[in-house]
């Protein structure tokens, strides 16, 4: 179990306001794998690296399988020697003059828990087997490929039978179907040891792939926590929607509610029902989010009439940029083999069980955008909207 609390990192030249993390409350259970999402500078290597000791953090505490190994306040500070951790970075650092072996058996060479040689080399011989590589053990660590040398790295990592997993964006220099491959691998032995684990990523998909839950972070805080099929479906803040990739939105006001928690909302596009948005008032401004799947498009008939403006084929999908009315709105359309030409007329039907619906923060909710452009668009999910709509699911 780690338990941080109120934790906070500031760097020297950085204002009070500006903290790199900025009061952490963060709770992980025993045996579970929770990775910490968000785009780059929110503070998770920060973060990680003060659970690893490798960091001191100015306020707050951290604990660490019921012992507190830190905490400014009472001056108890334990250094990443002394905790039961193994960690993981995005650079194998593998060394490079050292078998596989010997890489794999050194945290149990040197310092405190020192064991003898044969007893380090028979544990290194059990790690590597759990990452797939005992046949490799007398190799030179560079003779291995960039997945294997990310092996040992996590061998290396759990050699000392650590209590808690640390990995900082593992899998990043790693290519496309290494990257995949890898994952699995890392989640399968994360489950099959039940070592506690914290997963370090800004990459949307490998979060939602790999953990029981999804901490999204920006600023140095905690937007938003939830199981990876919750944040997908139903973020419940505006920056979630938007860093998971739901680009389309449209703003509106509330024109109706019904029974059972639907409401209607007039946009500028043309009135919209939605399912799963209760606890809205009649007249309430609202943001609309939508994944570029959720929009079925037809050449024919559906409520909102649009153009189609341009046009990106991916091979297994087209997505269209379909201006309707002031929203330039992304659809994205399988099993598709001519695409539509720019100019034409197109029709589309929103999906009410799919639209996401979050109250209005006053900041620019309608704006689309990415992942890259998230920082500023939704840099202030309020309170008063997280109270609203957390009752949505
Ligand atoms: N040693 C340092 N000195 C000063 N500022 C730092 C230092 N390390 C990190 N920061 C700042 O703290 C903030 C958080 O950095 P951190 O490395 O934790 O971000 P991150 O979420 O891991 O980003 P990335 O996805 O790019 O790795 C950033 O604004 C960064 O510039
Ligand atoms: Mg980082």
């Amino acid at each position: 179990m780690i338990k941080l609390t109120g934790l906070i990192k500031r760097y020297p030249g950085r204002t009070v306001t500006a903290n790199a993390v900025d009061g952490l409350d963060l709770e992980i259970p025993e045996g579970k794998l929770v990775s910490l999402l968000g785009p780059s500078g929110c503070g998770k290597t920060t973060t990680l690296r003060m659970i690893a000791g490798l960091e001191r953090n100015d306020g707050g505490t951290i604990e660490i399988d019921g012992t507190v190994v830190s905490d400014p306040a009472r001056r108890i500070f334990q250094g990443a020697d002394r905790r039961p951790i193994g960690i993981v970075f995005q650079s194998y650092a593998i060394w490079p003059h050292m078998t596989v072996e010997q890489n794999v058996m050194f945290p149990l060479r040197v310092g405190k828990g020192k064991v003898a040689r044969e007893v380090a080399r028979q544990r290194a011989r059990t790690a590597l087997d759990m990452v797939g590589l005992a046949d490799f053990a007398t190799r030179p660590a560079p003779d291995l490929s960039g997945g294997q040398q990310q092996r040992v790295a996590l061998a290396r990592a759990l050699v000392r039978q650590p209590k808690v997993l640390l990995l900082d964006e593992p899998l990043s220099n790693l290519d496309k179907g290494l990257r995949d491959r890898m994952r699995d691998e890392i989640r399968a032995v994360q489950q099959r040891l039940g070592i506690t684990t914290v997963f370090v990523t800004h990459d949307q998909d490998e979060a939602l792939a790999v953990s029981d839950d999804v901490i999204v972070m920006n600023h140095g805080r905690i937007v938003e926590r939830g199981m990876p099929q919750e944040i997908y479906t139903f973020p419940r803040e505006e920056f979630t929607a938007r860093f998971l990739g739901v680009s389309n939105s449209v703003d509106g006001v509330v024109a109706s509610v019904e029974e059972g928690g639907s409401v209607t909302v007039t946009t500028g596009s043309g009135p919209l029902t939605c399912v799963n948005a209760p606890q809205l008032r009649e007249g309430e401004a609202v943001s609309v989010f939508m994944r570029p799947e959720s929009l079925r498009l037809s050449r024919k008939d559906g409520p909102w009439k649009g153009t189609v403006e341009f046009s990106i084929y991916h091979g297994d999908c087209w997505d269209y940029h379909v201006r309707v009315g002031d929203d330039l709105l992304r659809v994205r359309v399988y099993r598709e083999k001519v695409g539509i030409a720019h100019g034409q007329s197109v029709f589309l039907s929103p999906d009410p069980e799919s639209a996401i619906v979050v109250p209005k923060s006053g900041a620019d909710a309608g704006a689309t955008g990415d992942a890259a452009g998230v920082d500023d668009a939704a840099a202030a999910p309020t309170a008063a909207k997280s109270a609203t709509v957390s009752g949505s699911r």
